[in-house]
């Protein structure tokens, strides 16, 4: 089904203002992307953050030095970043959408970001958003995406609590990894209570599909495999310990991304923001 990019727009406008309210295992996804991110920093100069929403990595990034040029098609999130970015130098401001960067050239940025939502949340025009990120990336890409394996137990499970059935949208999940609130007329109550109550239309990957759409686009891959399984895995109770204890937070980051690596590489991530990391080069 197609996207209503205008309807998502509006919906992201509406989220911006809790964008960096890291509940849950959010804040362990963000660790362990810093720690990826450190790893690809040696020799880069530029930097292109697709989806970039608050500046929480162009602002950063920037103030490290890094030309960045950010991206984002959510005006709030702009205005919103813009406000955080005042003084800070090496940092542009783009609103585009992920699917059509032709305002850029091929090869035109050492090191891309495209994490967490301006892949997953176009849809059945996410391949489209990779094939682009791929396109400007001169050195090295690092994606994150929507897990397949993370979203079809979240999908089983609000079906059965909203509806006491196993709904439409899970077959949809498993068989074509894509959610769009229009798709069947029961989807909607999913969706009841969330922002305005609406979930953005998304794709979902399996390691297997993502490592094909990159190869596609001429990338080899550096690094692929699920984000935070631990921290979903080990359930709510014992996140919560975490997260209220400071000292013992980075250990257990760094006791995410081992298990990631050694024990499941290709499980479900974390339970909230995309649970499915890859890093890749041009060939
Ligand atoms: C959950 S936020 C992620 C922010 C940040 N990249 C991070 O990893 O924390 C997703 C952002 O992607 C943006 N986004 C979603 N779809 C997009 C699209 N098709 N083009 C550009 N931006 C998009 C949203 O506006 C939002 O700011």
């Amino acid at each position: 089904m197609k996207i209503d990019f205008a309807r998502e727009q509006k919906w992201w406008n509406a989220k911006a203002p809790a964008e960096e309210r890291d509940g849950s295992d959010e804040r362990i996804n963000r660790a362990l992307r810093w720690i990826e991110i450190e790893k690809h920093l040696k020799g880069v100069k530029t930097i292109l953050d697709i989806g970039g929403a608050t500046g929480a990595f162009s602002i950063p990034l920037a103030k490290r030095g890094f030309k960045v040029t950010y991206v984002d098609f959510s005006l709030e999130m702009l205005k919103i970043a813009k406000g955080k970015a005042k003084g800070v130098k090496n940092l542009d401001f783009v609103r585009a959408n992920s699917t059509n960067l032709s305002m850029f050239k091929s090869r035109g940025f050492d090191l891309v970001l495209n994490m967490d939502g301006a892949v997953s949340f176009s849809g059945s025009m996410a391949d489209k958003a990779i094939a682009e990120a791929c396109r400007v990336t001169r050195k090295k890409l690092i994606l994150t995406v929507s897990n397949l394996s993370g979203m079809i137990p979240v999908l089983t499970g609000v079906s059965l609590k909203t509806s006491h059935k196993l709904l439409r949208c899970v077959y949809a999940m498993f068989e074509r990894g894509l959610w769009h609130q229009e798709r069947f007329p029961e989807n909607r109550v999913l969706a009841k209570g969330l922002t305005q109550d609406y979930l953005g239309t998304f794709k979902a990957y399996s390691p297997e599909r993502l490592r094909s759409i990159l190869k596609k686009n001429g990338m080899e891959i550096v690094r692929l495999g699920a984000l935070g399984s631990l921290s979903q895995l080990c359930g709510a109770e014992t996140l919560s310990m975490v997260l209220k204890n400071k000292k013992v937070f980075n250990e257990f980051v760094n006791l995410c991304d081992r298990f990631d690596k050694e024990i499941l590489p290709y499980g479900p991530g974390t339970r909230q923001r995309a649970g499915l990391l890859a890093v890749a080069k041009p060939q």
